[in-house]
């Protein structure tokens, strides 16, 4: 079993990042073989500043490593290490139909916000396929957002082998239901590019701030709450507190006289203190680049020894070579 999942070097990682893809990945990783790699092909969709780009790549590895990431297990990498990537991303195009990428939910978002979109926005789900398809990966974690994506990338792998003969592992999504779509302090699926994030390495008192700017409903500190499924703070807390303790919070708000203000106060405690750990890992390891860089160059050696396995058979069948 081999698994395999990538985040984009597109902005600060966040708690929606953290339990929808990160943490199943890092369980995954710790039983099985494991590739994860820092997206920075991909998030040229979105960033045009070199040095941004550089400093969020090395952002999204300080992370994983801080998170748990043990790079003598993992194969850990830069996606733009592996450029055979994008060789195959193009191999791919050619087994795969525009009107699937045309019916992606996150295309099609992108062109009602108005964005003019470019071809690498419209080809991302060829190159995300390319990531997965290229080290042969059974499994594949991430978030609900992402499970339009994973159909594209097993559509085409299925195509390609229908065509050229058995040469991909068609992929399996892994997405833990509890945790699909993390809500963001606005009620909308918490992301990078919405300013609606509770960053994970994120500095303390803007922390809180922005957990004391969840939005609620109005109902008074001294009702005895109604409604509680869709209060934000609350399914929040529950991926952080045990069981019990959401029980008695939950009865706390039933019974009245416990406001909102406390819940997120309560919840801005219970997030520090479960990620402390890797807050003082984060910065222990910010204090030694030289060894992140070190980590990202053998990951890409290893990477690339099985890049290049998969892309000799995919040569092969498609009479390149
Ligand atoms: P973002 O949407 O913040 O830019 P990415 O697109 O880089 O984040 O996502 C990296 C991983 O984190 C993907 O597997 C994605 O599905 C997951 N993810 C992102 N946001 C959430 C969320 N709010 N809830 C659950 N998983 C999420
Ligand atoms: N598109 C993913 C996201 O935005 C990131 C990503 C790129 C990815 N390639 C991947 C995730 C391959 C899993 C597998 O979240």
């Amino acid at each position: 079993m081999r698994t395999l999942t990538g985040v984009q070097a597109s902005g600060k990682l966040h708690i929606g990042n953290y339990f929808g893809a990160m943490r199943p990945a890092l369980e995954l990783a710790q039983k099985s073989e494991a590739f994860i790699f820092i997206a920075d092909y991909h998030a040229l969709t979105t960033i045009s500043d070199p040095q941004h780009l550089r400093e969020n790549v090395m952002e999204v590895a300080l992370g994983w490593l801080a998170c748990g990431l043990d790079p003598e297990r993992t194969v850990f990498y830069r996606q733009s290490d592996l450029p055979q990537v994008s060789e195959l991303a193009w191999i791919l195009s050619n087994v795969t139909p525009m009107p699937m990428l045309e019916n992606c939910h996150s295309y099609k978002d992108k062109i009602a916000q108005g964005i003019n979109p470019n071809h690498g926005l419209f080809a991302y789900p060829v190159l995300m396929a390319a990531d997965i398809l290229i080290v042969q990966s059974n499994r594949v974690p991430v978030g609900k957002d992402q499970k339009q994506h994973l159909e594209v990338a097993r559509d085409i792998a299925g195509a390609f082998n229908r065509q050229y003969g058995e040469v991909f592992t068609i992929p399996e999504p892994d997405i833990r239901p509890d945790v699909a779509t993390v809500p963001g302090v606005d009620g909308r699926k918490m992301s990078k590019s919405y300013e609606n994030a509770i960053e994970i390495f994120g500095d303390e008192k803007a922390l809180r701030k922005r957990i004391m700017s969840i939005v609620t409903d109005s109902q008074p500190v001294e009702a005895p709450k109604t409604n509680l499924e869709n209060n934000i703070p609350l399914q929040l807390y529950k991926l952080v507190g045990s069981p019990g303790q959401a029980a008695a919070l939950e009865a706390k708000l039933r019974a009245g006289g416990y406001g909102y203000g406390e819940l997120k106060k309560e919840l801005a405690a219970v997030l520090l203190e479960h990620f402390a750990p890797f807050r003082q890992k984060r910065a222990e390891l910010a204090r030694n680049l030289d060894y992140v860089q070190q980590v990202l160059r053998k990951g890409a050696e290893r990477a690339n020894a099985e890049a290049n396995r998969t892309m000799a058979r995919v040569r092969a069948a498609v009479g390149l070579r």
